[in-house]
């Protein structure tokens, strides 16, 4: 499992941990990634039970024993610099993190959100949609920057909105794709090929002038 070519990252969730479960599976299938931490703000989240079965460490920070998301975000980062990670890995995460975290882990910091960015950032995206009566919806992979679901895009795939698809099964499926598109992105961060220079998503040396697009068949365009 470990090794000095496997890119050490660490998974920060709040719940389900479906996206955990899916980076876990592709670094059992191959994607040269070491989990080296699953933290969760959250104790008791099926999350926390999914990298245990994995035999992945893991640490519970709870926010509500923090006066202010300040020192939440500090003790956040002593926790993962114990780990020593060169990607964080938000995968339902849900806190907004101070612009002093996210500066420390700038570039080395991605977030998957369940909307077609930049439409409907925040929270209840899905019955959102629904009201607006959008014709697709879709989930995207991006880095972190201060601003709220705002950071450069990297990969979306896009799910078409059926009559009579409620929130739950929007969810579903939109859930089915962020778990294609989030372990393809950290692959191509594992493997070399993506980082974010001067706030520029850089793919295989070329700077992404929009975010890519995940095609039926698996693959993204272009
Ligand atoms: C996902 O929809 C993700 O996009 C959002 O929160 C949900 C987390 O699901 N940020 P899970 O915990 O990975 O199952």
């Amino acid at each position: 499992m470990n090794g000095p070519d496997r890119l050490p990252l660490v998974v920060l969730i709040s719940g389900s941990g479906s996206n955990l479960q899916a980076l876990i599976d592709q670094v059992a299938a191959g994607l040269p990634a070491e989990i080296r931490a699953v933290v969760s703000n959250r104790p008791g989240v099926r999350g926390l039970e999914r990298a245990q079965a994995a035999g992945i460490t893991t640490r519970v920070l709870d926010h509500q024993a923090f006066p202010d998301r300040e020192s939440y975000d500090i003790a956040l980062a002593t926790v993962l610099e114990d780990f020593q990670p060169q990607l964080v890995v938000l995968a339902g995460f849900m806190r907004i993190l101070s612009p002093a975290f996210v500066q420390r882990f700038r570039g080395r910091m991605l977030n998957i959100h369940p909307s077609l960015l930049p439409k409907f950032r925040g929270l209840h995206t899905h019955q959102r949609v629904l009201d607006a009566g959008e014709r697709e919806h879709g989930a995207s992979v991006h880095y972190v920057t201060e601003e709220l679901d705002g950071g450069p895009l990297i990969l979306q795939a896009s799910v078409p909105i059926e009559p009579g698809d409620d929130a739950e099964q929007l969810a579903a499926k939109v859930l089915a794709k962020e778990h294609i598109i989030y372990p393809k992105v950290i692959r191509w961060v594992a493997e070399g090929r993506l980082t974010l220079q001067n706030g520029n998503v850089i793919l295989d040396g070329n700077p992404l002038d929009g975010p890519l697009i995940l095609k039926n068949n698996g693959n993204p365009l272009p």
